[in-house]
């Protein structure tokens, strides 16, 4: 029996380490996520019964234990070279002409061209095909031990062969690889995206942030890093043969699970070679990831090796740059915009200078605290930097070439586009206009009061709202409540059809819950969560409109920020004059005070959810846990009594983490509930 179950523990294993090979290493999964999940539970429930089966190699390994204070160092078999650079074709030519000299085999060898990704070089261990010890290249002799990282980096096997069998008995019994570790560059986007839509600091390059989160003591942050790599190298083999040129290299590399990038190609000559190289020049942002150049390599790498290197570089390897996408030009002076969500963002106007073929006169300056922290100034000639589909950024100033007239610049205490003061919450950078009827902002926050999850008007889409709001008719959300039909029939495409069924929604609109207009309000900090936790305690808006942040505090879920959040939102005049229209216009909803709430497995328990988590939606998630007696509240305290983790969360799992708040994933949600 126990035998059985040990051979199924076995094959589950197996099955989904291969299922990880598919899904990261070969992007072309061919089982749903609902079926890894179920392999993924089995796998788990066998080992919460026998934890001494566990091995190294159990998917379930991959977030091993913190770090202590700092890395180990690990001493590399090999050096771990780097590479001359070339800039050009003429230079990488100059360089072959160079090595000619010295071995007559280079007149006749092929090349391998390869990506130069600009990451971080990881060099990976295998002992008897399994993934014992990984770390950064350091000073090329000595690295840092960042196992406990890198196990989380799915696309890194932590058994190989992964697919085939072929190599079981030739495989090396110590086998050390190098490869380049990185976020791609849409990864990398969508992470700045959330951080700016929580307020939050953004990473400023894909390399810093891929290399900071490998470097770091807690491998569960790692985790929910997008983090992934190539590797391109064999740098030590121990019993065991191996491919001598780089191609087969690659082949081999890549038949042992290994993710190879697909865009390496070999030549019979270095002109065939350049000329792909610079094919990828023109065309590099179509690549995933970042890359400064390609790599021509000698494909021999018995040629390669006696070719010996110069310093740290190899003679048989070069680094083919691209032109740089730095420039320095001067900062004539800032602008803010006022972005959808309210937030205020500086732009730099900059004088005209071309960045890779584009002529560049403005760049994003982040927010404030980057002005500040980089001590740019107007006047300033500063290093700006436009890569692929990124926005233009400001890296820094360049402090050697000042004349002493470059002025500090003082972020705005008004909205730029509505005048009302801007405000400032604890623990983010951002500066907001929270004037719900601010003009720049009038848009969005029109769009989201009539959304689904807030006042649910049908029939009214983005289109019709701007349409509205460029007519004059909307000046704030109030005035849709008074519009009329012969007004809707003087704009294009209304009929009388068409504006009767807007103003009968509309109509409908007006007996919405309380929770759904307070959550329409589009408060900060303020979700559809809290809006019902409000409309329980308060009953009504006009009550809720006079409450203390110390009140609202008592509330479960709401710290001091969201607490003054909600009482600047009320003190605000504009705001104040749109609760009065929404009255005047019969918009009051009342509610009953304290209504009870549903028993279940999470009674009493509060829940904050972060990140994506793999099947749940966020809606899916809360609906979970209320139908079993749960609360979901929006920002994580003592009280909360767990942390539901996704991947690529948020500031909440820094919090939970350092208020000791036990964490869970989604299959651990689940299993609770039972
Ligand atoms: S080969 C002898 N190949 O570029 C091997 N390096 O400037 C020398 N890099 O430190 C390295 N992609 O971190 C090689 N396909 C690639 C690479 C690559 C990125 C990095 C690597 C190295 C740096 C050299």
């Amino acid at each position: 029996m126990a035998d059985k179950l040990l051979s199924r523990y076995e094959d589950l294993k197996a099955q989904i380490n291969f299922h990880n090979y598919r899904y990261h290493v070969l992007d072309a999964p061919v089982i749903s996520d609902l079926e890894y999940d179920r392999l993924l539970n089995e796998l788990k429930k066998i080992e919460a019964d026998h934890p001494d089966w566990i091995t190294p190699d159990s998917p379930t390994q991959r977030a091993g234990a913190k770090v202590s204070e700092k890395f180990e160092k690990v001493r590399h078999p090999a050096p771990i070279l780097s590479l001359a650079n070339a800039f050009g074709g003429d230079d990488a030519r100059a360089w072959f002409e160079r090595v000619k000299k010295l071995d007559d085999r280079v007149e006749k060898a092929k090349f391998v061209v390869e990506p130069k990704i600009d990451g971080l070089s990881v060099v990976l261990h295998y002992r008897n095909g399994q993934f014992v010890q990984g770390a950064t290249r350091g000073d090329g002799e000595v690295g840092e031990d960042i196992t406990s990282n890198l196990r989380t980096v799915r696309a890194i096997p932590l058994k190989i062969p992964v697919e085939s069998e072929k190599w079981k008995g030739s495989l090396p019994k110590h086998l050390v690889v190098r490869g380049e570790a990185f976020i791609p560059v849409k990864e990398f986007e969508a992470l700045n995206k959330r951080l700016e839509e929580a307020g939050e600091k953004t990473y400023l390059n894909p390399r810093n942030t891929a290399a900071g989160s490998l470097r770091q003591l807690d491998p569960v942050l790692t985790a929910s890093r997008p983090i992934t790599l190539l590797i391109y190298q064999i740098v030590y083999s121990e019993d065991g043969k191996v491919p001598t040129s780089q191609w087969e290299i690659l082949e081999y590399l890549k038949s042992l699970g290994f993710p190879i990038t697909d865009i390496a190609k070999r030549f019979n000559n270095l002109d065939a070679a350049i000329a792909y190289t610079e094919t990828f020049n023109e065309g590099r942002d179509a690549l995933p990831y970042e890359a400064d150049g390609m790599v021509i390599k000698i494909d021999d790498l018995t040629l390669a090796a006696d070719l010996g290197f110069v310093g740290k570089d190899p003679r048989g390897a070069i680094a083919f740059k691209f032109p740089a996408r730095e420039v320095t030009t001067t900062l004539l002076g800032i602008d803010v915009e006022v972005g959808r969500t309210g937030v205020l963002t500086p732009r730099a106007v900059l004088e005209a200078v071309e960045i890779g073929g584009v002529v560049v006169r403005n760049a994003t300056l982040h927010n404030f605290d980057y002005i500040e922290e980089k001590d740019i100034r107007i006047g300033d000639r500063v290093l700006v930097k436009r890569a692929g589909e990124v926005i233009p950024y400001v890296i820094g100033p360049v402090v050697d070439a000042r004349s002493g007239k470059e002025k500090k610049y003082k972020p705005p205490s008004k909205c730029p586009a509505c005048g009302q003061v801007v405000e400032h919450f604890e623990g983010e950078v951002a500066w907001y206009c929270v004037n719900a009827a601010c003009p720049a902002q009038l848009v969005r926050n029109v769009e989201h009061f009539v959304s689904r999850g807030a006042m649910d008007i049908v029939g009214l889409g983005i289109k019709i709202v701007i349409q509205l709001i460029e007519a004059g008719l909307v000046k704030d959300v109030a005035d849709l409540f008074t519009l009329k039909k012969n007004q809707l029939l003087g704009l294009e495409g209304f009929a009388e059809k068409k504006a009767e069924n807007l103003l009968g929604s509309i109509e409908q609109a007006k007996g919405q819950s309380l929770n759904r207009l307070i959550a329409a309000l589009g408060i900060h900090g303020v979700g559809e969560v809290m809006a019902g936790d409000l409309a329980r305690t308060y009953g009504n808006l006009s009550a809720l409109s006079k409450t203390t942040a110390d009140e609202l505090q008592q509330i479960e879920g709401v710290g001091p920020n969201i607490a003054e959040s909600i009482v600047d939102w009320f003190a605000t005049p504009t705001n104040q004059k749109l609760l009065k229209k929404l009255k005047a216009a019969g918009v009051d909803p009342q509610m009953k005070k304290n209504e009870k709430k549903k028993e279940g497995a999470f009674t009493g328990m509060t829940f904050v959810v972060t990140g994506t988590l793999p099947n749940f939606s966020r809606d899916n998630t809360k609906e979970f846990i209320e139908s079993n007696g749960g609360k979901v509240t929006d920002s994580v305290s003592k009280k909360t009594s767990y942390l539901v983790l996704g991947e690529n969360p948020g500031s909440k799992f820094e919090k939970a983490k350092s208020l000791g708040v036990k964490i869970i994933d989604e299959a651990e949600l689940k299993r609770l509930a039972r």
